[in-house]
């Protein structure tokens, strides 16, 4: 992951000091699918992960920036393409799902997507914001979010 995090912030283009998207962000996302993942059968955790590091990498702003998630999806293939990023085809079609639909306001029956869904809804409270108990896919995200 640790190459992954190095990519990511090679090309995030944010104020670091002051943005909400960044790299200690996308840490805490990776703790909160480490956890979720814990509690999750059929959860893909490196997926989960590599979701978390480079979700929000190519944002422009940090607010409405729709189109975040499916830059985010083609960095992954990029990194694919150049040995960065060592997952099967499937699991990176996965990756690439969960980014381009992560700020779309849905829920996954999925159990990877919902936990990278979930991880990253739960670091809501950091914008002020609590997490939707009904915008939560995993029973484990469920239940973390009444704590937050
Ligand atoms: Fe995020």
């Amino acid at each position: 992951m640790k190459l992954l995090l190095d990519e990511a912030k090679r090309v995030f283009r944010l104020d670091s000091i002051w943005t909400q998207h960044g790299p200690e962000h996308w840490q805490r996302v990776e703790k909160n699918a480490i956890m979720l993942a814990a509690d999750t059968p059929g959860c893909d955790l490196e997926v989960a992960r590599a979701f978390a590091i480079l979700h929000d990498c190519r944002r422009r702003n940090e607010g409405r920036d729709p189109r975040h998630g499916a830059r985010a999806a083609e960095f992954a293939r990029q990194l694919y393409k150049r040995g960065m990023l060592p997952l099967e085809p499937e699991r990176l079609a996965l990756l690439m799902h969960a980014m381009s639909d992560h700020a779309s306001g849905q829920v996954s029956g999925d159990p990877t997507i919902g936990v990278c869904w979930d991880a990253d809804r739960l670091d809501l409270p950091r914008v002020g914001t609590r997490p939707l108990i009904k915008l939560m896919s995993t029973r484990a995200g469920k239940e973390h979010s009444r704590q937050v």
